[in-house]
């Protein structure tokens, strides 16, 4: 093994770590008689086709194939190594790590993130208590309408003046120069050599991950004026801006109402949160990029902008809302009046108002039509023109027919055109598309291996050698009589190869939990192989079962003869035209021409 830990611990981890409680942390799963099941956070889709087995430990999603236990869920989902993950899940089930493993294969990668969530943490607690200490920002955050309540919530500090509070409190916790650096709470001095905090005289809004750890921080300056107004943590290896969002460690706990609402600032998601809305989430700055979607989705699909009024029609917005929606997600806009945002607008009107606001919101084709008829003034001939071509290209990507037909309508009436004219227009447009996305279409299916290897017309032998590992790993009887009929070497498939021997040498007499077969596996398309495996559907009926063990057994073989067989033959064909053999062909000849005459034989009493 490649790995460093001891098989039975890396067992124990699995065994305590229920696959349903941890995949729950990352998405929404509902009950569906023996199974659970959501959308695939591995690939985009609309309809749940991602489906755990709680009793397996095993999860599979039939859309693009993805399949594995407890340990591969998390290296797929946090994006760590087999060891990080191990390390992660012992940590989630408060398992020590056997020391010596500990120490030579752990990555260091791992280890250095660590220590960043624990300088985090500290420093977020030195924050804290200097917001106690200091009647300014306690007075700034009571202007601002904040109660304590909701400042403990949102674990809100204050970082104090002065260069090196921070520092000295950090390296006072033992953390090393180095790590501190590495942190983002110092910056380098300009000249000389040393560093000093990042954050002076600011109120800090620590950024918390779904997982419930520090991963960066926000700091407000306090002065009217002060610039820049917000500061942030800078990428570290605990924290990229796009990957994350802001609040959605709390809001994903309050998704009842079915949707999530994204906002632009701190200020917004806290001032929501107070007045009760508390699914709210901002986007940290950036253009919601496809990570941050893919992030979102999995908590819900419903999502309502609420972006302050002067940036909501802005085209790298609408660009963010695009990407939510490609990755899923049902979009609706909400405006805000005069110029506000939702911290003003709740702290004013309430947070009945904003309700109302959120129940009114149009949909992102709504709004982007409402868009399009502010940009053009449609009495003037050319830029009637214009509005209809921009509309119809939006209108063009709309899936349904019935949405469209009502767009149709209300357009054309509106703007005064046929109907037809507008009709015409949108399949213009979609013809064009389509050319183009044929390409990409067909790129995509030639590179995706798990649909390839869901073809229905697989060589019969191929299909045989999984349908034996499938029953070899339901039945103990099984697999007896399939590894004393059939060899490693038989198998033409790589994988169902190694399968089988690992089914031969560890669990003839073993009892074989199908779970532990993954960890067996590191490359994640094997993986999902080896689930598909064991999750295949097939009759166990006792008869029924036997007569297909028998028979694949016997595939197994005709196929293993044959192979050899014309290996043999097109070997005795190149031997046989050959002129002058030398002695050591004329023996290898003969030892051919048995071997075969033999295969013949063996072929025919199959
Ligand atoms: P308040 O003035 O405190 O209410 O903040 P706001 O959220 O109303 O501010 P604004 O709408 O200007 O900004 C929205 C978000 O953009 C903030 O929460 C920050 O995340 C970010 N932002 C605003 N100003 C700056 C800045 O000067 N630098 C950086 N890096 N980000 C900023
Ligand atoms: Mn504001």
């Amino acid at each position: 093994m490649k790995y460093s830990f001891p098989e039975e611990f890396i067992n124990k981890i699995r065994e305590s770590n229920d696959l349903v409680e941890v995949a729950a942390e990352y998405m929404t799963l509902s009950k569906n008689g023996d199974r659970y099941r959501g959308l695939c956070p591995f690939h985009r889709e609309d309809t749940p086709s991602f489906y755990i087995s709680a009793e397996k430990q095993l999860y599979h999603c039939f859309g693009c194939g993805a399949g594995g236990n407890v340990i591969t869920f998390v290296m797929n989902i946090e994006n760590l190594d087999f060891i990080d993950a191990i390390k992660f899940l012992a940590e989630r089930s408060r398992i020590p790590l056997p020391q010596q493993q500990f120490d030579s294969g752990y990555s260091r990668r791992y280890k250095l993130q660590e220590e960043l969530f624990r300088i985090n943490l500290e420093a977020a607690r030195f924050f804290v208590n200097c917001l106690t200490g200091s009647r300014k920002a306690k007075q700034y955050l009571k202007d601002r309408g904040l109660d304590v309540k909701t400042i403990r919530e949102f674990g809100l500090g204050y970082a104090p003046e002065g260069w090196d509070n921070l520092l000295k409190y950090l390296e006072s916790k033992g953390f090393t120069e180095e790590s501190i650096g590495i942190s983002g709470l110092m910056s380098e001095r300009k000249s000389g050599s040393g560093m000093y905090d990042r954050f002076r005289d600011r109120i800090i809004f620590p950024i918390i991950d779904v997982r419930g750890r520090v991963i960066g921080f926000g700091g407000r300056t306090i002065e009217e004026g002060g610039t820049p107004k917000y500061l942030n943590s800078p990428e570290t290896p605990v924290f990229t801006k796009g990957n994350n969002l802001y609040g959605l460690n709390i809001a994903k706990k309050h998704t009842d109402s079915g949707e999530i609402i994204v906002v632009e600032g701190y200020m917004d998601v806290i001032s929501l949160h107070q007045r009760g809305i508390k699914n709210s989430v901002a986007s940290l700055g950036t253009a919601f990029t496809p990570s941050q979607g893919e992030l979102l989705k999995r908590y819900s699909r419903n999502i309502v902008i609420a972006y302050d009024s002067d940036a909501a029609g802005h085209s790298a917005t609408i660009k963010g809302m695009d990407v939510l929606q490609s990755v899923g997600c049902k979009v609706r806009i909400i405006e805000l009046p005069d110029g506000k945002d939702p911290d003003e607008f709740v702290r004013n009107y309430g947070s009945e108002a904003f309700y109302e606001l959120v129940r009114k919101a149009p949909s992102l084709m709504d709004y982007k039509i409402k868009l399009l008829e502010r940009k053009y003034d449609i009495r003037d001939r050319q830029q009637k023109f214009d509005f209809l071509h921009e509309a119809a290209a939006l209108l063009a990507r709309l899936d349904s027919s019935l949405e469209l037909a009502e767009y149709v309508k209300e357009i054309s009436q509106r703007v005064q055109v046929y109907e037809s004219a507008l009709r015409k227009e949108i399949e213009t447009v979609r013809n064009r598309d389509k050319g183009q996305n044929r390409n990409i279409y067909g790129k995509n299916r030639h590179n995706n291996s798990a649909e390839e290897y869901n073809i229905a017309f697989r060589p019969a032998n191929i299909q045989a050698e999984k349908n034996i590992l499938v029953m070899a790993i339901r039945d103990a009887n099984f697999r007896k009589e399939i590894t004393s009929k059939i060899e490693a070497e038989d198998f033409e498939d790589d994988l169902y190869r190694n399968l089988f021997k690992i089914i031969k040498s560890k669990y003839i007499d073993e009892e074989l939990l199908p779970a532990d077969l993954v960890n067996f596996f590191h490359d994640q398309e094997e993986i999902n192989r080896v689930v598909a495996v064991i999750d295949a559907e097939l009759p166990l009926d006792g008869g029924e079962a036997g007569k297909l063990v028998e028979d694949c057994i016997r595939t197994i073989r005709i196929h293993k003869y044959k192979t050899r067989g014309m290996k043999l033959k097109s070997e005795i064909d190149r031997l046989a035209s050959k002129a002058d053999r030398t002695q050591e062909e004329e023996t290898a000849l003969e030892k051919y021409w048995s071997e075969f005459v033999d295969i013949q034989k063996n072929l025919r009493g199959l």
